[in-house]
């Protein structure tokens, strides 16, 4: 081969069409919620009768652990465990475990609602589990509600986040949907809460992922607006990214009393620098949040494959690689065409 070898080229290594190396994992462990965010699993459509993925067709924990190692030697050092609501899978503590154990790998994560987290806080941290990140749209018990369809209250999660940080799961992050008339007014007081306690608050814009929440751009609040809001109350500075790639554009607070973070896949795509591959609950590799369609890897591996077949297909599927979601979206508008939805593919 001609021309410069980049870090990506060396073997066992793949870099997509736009040379884009694979560097993430984010693995769903369950597709089921106990929540029912009406931007993510809105409760008309994901009512009683509901039918999600039959366990049978969930990946075990020694299939997901192989899978994880495969993905390792293609370049992964980071992996995050999503669902769902990945503490609902009753194995969960295994899976942490199993993939804690992988050698060389540099940060395992999980993202969770947080409902069911105090109870679980310090068997995960012993399992190996690096930190966590909990969704907390609000700390207005109706709005809170309104945000989860009725499923919980406030002061679960906020349990939930004490237990973890007596467990030592740090640095805790929030992720915080914003969602305009319906969370934004609540948005300030929640920055004020946990401005100086260590924890980092995200604000994450609205998306479009799947097509059954009814997404509009005029529901958007996007990070600009957000951040002169915020910056008019706590002065803000910039702050570099903590790595190449990272999602949130981070910002600190002039009195030092920590940061907060933006992630507006909306207004500014970050596709460029994008290294973040998916895989569900069933063993379906989607490389891009936005999918219409993913590489199922559960038949081949319940038919016998080798790792060198399994290793095979993902280097093809990477190579083939051309996601831009956003960045299209940006440009072109929303496209018609149907998308995985997000609490299957993971966050
Ligand atoms: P760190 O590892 O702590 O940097 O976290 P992260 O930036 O990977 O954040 P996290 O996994 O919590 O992701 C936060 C949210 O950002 C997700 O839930 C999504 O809403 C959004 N997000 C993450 N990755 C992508 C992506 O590849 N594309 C788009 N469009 N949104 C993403
Ligand atoms: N837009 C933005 N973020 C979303 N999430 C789920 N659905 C959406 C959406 N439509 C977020 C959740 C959680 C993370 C896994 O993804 O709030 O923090
Ligand atoms: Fe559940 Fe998270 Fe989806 Fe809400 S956003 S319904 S908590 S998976
Ligand atoms: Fe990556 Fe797709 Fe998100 Fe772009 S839209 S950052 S390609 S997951």
């Amino acid at each position: 081969m001609s021309g410069t070898v980049t870090q990506w080229q060396t073997p066992g290594r793949v870099a997509d069409t736009w040379n884009r190396p694979l560097r993430d994992l984010r693995i769903s462990v369950i597709d089921r919620c106990n929540y029912r965010c009406p931007y993510c699993m809105p409760a008309d459509i994901y009512g009683e009768g509901y039918e999600f993925l039959p366990r049978r067709h969930w990946l075990t924990a020694g299939e997901i652990k192989r899978v994880a190692g495969l993905f390792m030697q293609l370049g992964v050092t980071k992996i995050r465990i999503t669902g769902g609501e990945p503490l609902l899978r009753r194995d969960v503590i295994e899976i942490v475990g199993s993939l804690s154990s992988l050698p060389g790998l540099q940060d395992l994560a999980l993202t969770t609602n947080g409902s069911r987290l105090a109870a679980q806080a310090q068997e995960l941290r012993n399992a190996g589990l690096k930190r966590i990140t909990v969704s907390l749209d609000s700390l207005d018990e109706r709005v809170f509600r309104t945000m989860n369809g009725d499923r919980g209250g406030v002061a679960q999660v906020l349990e939930g986040i004490d237990e973890a940080q007596r467990a030592g799961l740090a640095p805790i992050k929030l992720n915080v949907v914003i969602q305009k008339g319906k969370n934004e007014h609540t948005a300030l007081d929640l920055l004020e809460h946990f401005r100086g306690t260590g924890i980092i608050v995200r604000f994450i814009e609205y998306m479009d992922v799947g097509t059954l929440n009814g997404w509009r751009m005029d529901e958007v609040v996007t990070s600009k607006t957000l951040l002169e809001r915020i910056s008019a109350r706590w002065p803000l500075t910039p702050v570099k990214p903590n790595y190449r790639g990272e999602v949130a554009r981070r910002y600190a607070f002039e009195d030092g009393q920590g940061e907060v973070g933006f992630i507006s896949s909306v207004s500014e795509p970050f596709c460029g620098d994008c290294h973040r591959a998916r895989l569900s609950a069933d063993g379906t590799v989607y490389t891009c949040l936005f999918a219409k369609l993913g590489t199922s890897l559960r038949e081949p591996l319940r038919a016998g494959a080798s790792d060198a077949d399994l290793i095979g297909l993902l280097q093809s599927t990477w190579r083939g690689r051309t996601d831009r979601y956003s960045e299209r979206r940006g440009r072109e508008g929303q496209p018609r065409e149907a998308r995985v939805e997000m609490y299957r593919m993971g966050g």
